[in-house]
């Protein structure tokens, strides 16, 4: 069925002005950019988002890194685009991430890994409407 996920571009991948070629992946891979802007996160915002890791150890070093410089939120559609986009994502940790995906090609470490992926259609809903209006999706 068609799908819709959220994606961030995070900050180690806008700093070095890879936007362009992170989006090409995600087209390339039939996936269609239907909402996308560029903003700049507070720390408290970051952590917001990433509420459900709150109690993980590398949180406060997860909200820091992404309030440190500008992301790019974007919503991706296409057929199965949840499981699609962690496919042309890569595993977290760049280490294991496989040939040819996004992070394999530009993230630096597990923390500054490039790009963020919902990880279900459901966790999906939620991530889109913290960031996007229904009118801000075009599909
Ligand atoms: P993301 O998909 O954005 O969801 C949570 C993020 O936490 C994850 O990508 C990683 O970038 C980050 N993360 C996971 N494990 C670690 C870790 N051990 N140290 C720092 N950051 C981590």
């Amino acid at each position: 069925a068609t799908e819709r996920t959220l994606s961030i571009i995070k900050p180690d991948a806008t700093r070095r002005n890879l936007t362009g070629k992170i989006n090409a992946k995600f087209e390339e891979a039939g996936l269609r950019i239907i909402a996308q802007k560029r903003i700049h996160l507070s720390q408290a915002q970051a952590g917001k988002f990433y509420e459900v890791h709150a109690a993980r150890p590398f949180y406060g070093e997860l909200c820091e890194f992404m309030a440190s410089e500008p992301v790019v939120v974007q919503v991706l559609e296409g057929e199965g685009a949840v499981a699609k986009n962690r496919e042309v994502m890569g595993a977290t940790n760049p280490a294991e991430a496989a040939e040819g995906t996004i992070r394999k090609e530009f993230a630096l470490s597990i923390g500054e890994n490039s790009v963020h992926g919902s990880d279900s259609a459901e966790n999906a809903a939620i991530e889109i409407a913290f960031f996007f209006s229904g009118l801000e999706l075009v599909g």
